[in-house]
């Protein structure tokens, strides 16, 4: 466990920056993630970890990339279906040991109707990811009704911790992101959410570490950049060189400038 923790967060910074290119287990077809092996090609390099899908593991990824693999073990419903998140799990812990992974990611939905079924799913995962020494990453989601602000996600923050995730994928808000990081017993990283200009995607990550956060799961923000190379590499600067967001947009512009 400790090792496969060290290669998710990374021992000497204390930082990770994770990719996401699971989108498609819901999305299916995201924008820039078309041909995802192509996507991340040159990207894999500066990532820490990896978080995709086994379909996309079997088929994309060339097997001789080291790049620790967090597993999307939920899924179940699409973007077409109104109980979007009413996950299960989608592959075995024999799968996720047979694809050597470094880390397991399941979705709970707090709030929703379907929350339950949500939360006793990741409990099953853990227990099972536990067996074999695999952290569990919960991706915390709120009810659709619900604001994305400091209680809800420190409320289902907490709520993934205590269930036995290892590390917490939340949303970086305002005001009080620290509360959800300081009442969360694991670590956090945030996912990116929608494309945003690349100055307010750095901006949020530096915010959110200043706030506690270990780093970013992060995805559109990255392989939908205008350079993702560059991007990953800016993002780098914050998470593990502690660089502002403006220091590091600053990088991103000469990073893209030599491309
Ligand atoms: C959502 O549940 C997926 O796990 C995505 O990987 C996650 O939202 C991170 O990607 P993005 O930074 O694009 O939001």
């Amino acid at each position: 466990m400790k090792n496969r923790m060290s290669r998710l967060i990374r021992p000497d910074t204390g930082g990770s920056v994770m990719l996401a290119v699971d989108h498609g287990y819901f999305l299916g077809p995201t924008t820039g993630l078309e041909k995802v092996g192509w996507a991340v090609k040159d990207l894999v390099p500066h990532a820490d970890a990896l978080a995709l899908t086994r379909g996309v593991l079997r088929h994309d990824i060339n097997p001789g990339w080291d790049v620790p693999i967090i597993l999307r073990v939920s899924g179940g419903t699409s973007i077409l279906n109104e109980e979007l998140l009413h996950e299960g799990i989608t592959a075995s812990m024999k799968d996720a040991v047979r694809l050597n992974v470094s880390g397991v990611a399941f979705s709970i939905c707090v709030g929703a109707k379907f929350e339950r079924t949500t939360i006793l799913g990741l409990s099953q995962v853990v227990d099972e990811a536990e067996e074999h020494g695999i952290p569990t990453l919960a991706v915390i989601a709120i009810g659709k009704d619900m604001v994305r602000d400091a209680r809800y996600l420190a409320l289902a923050g907490r709520i993934a911790a205590e269930h036995g995730a290892r590390i917490v994928k939340t949303y970086y808000c305002e005001p009080d992101f620290g509360k959800v990081v300081d009442t969360c017993p694991v670590p956090i990283v945030i996912a990116g959410g929608k494309k945003l200009p690349e100055m307010e995607a750095l901006e949020m990550a530096y915010k959110a570490m200043e706030g506690g956060a270990v780093g970013v799961d992060m995805g559109r923000n990255i392989f939908q950049s205008e350079n993702p190379v560059a991007m990953i590499k800016a993002v780098r600067e914050v998470v593990h060189k502690g660089a502002t967001g403006k220091e590091a947009f600053e990088a991103f512009q000469q990073l893209k400038s030599q491309a």
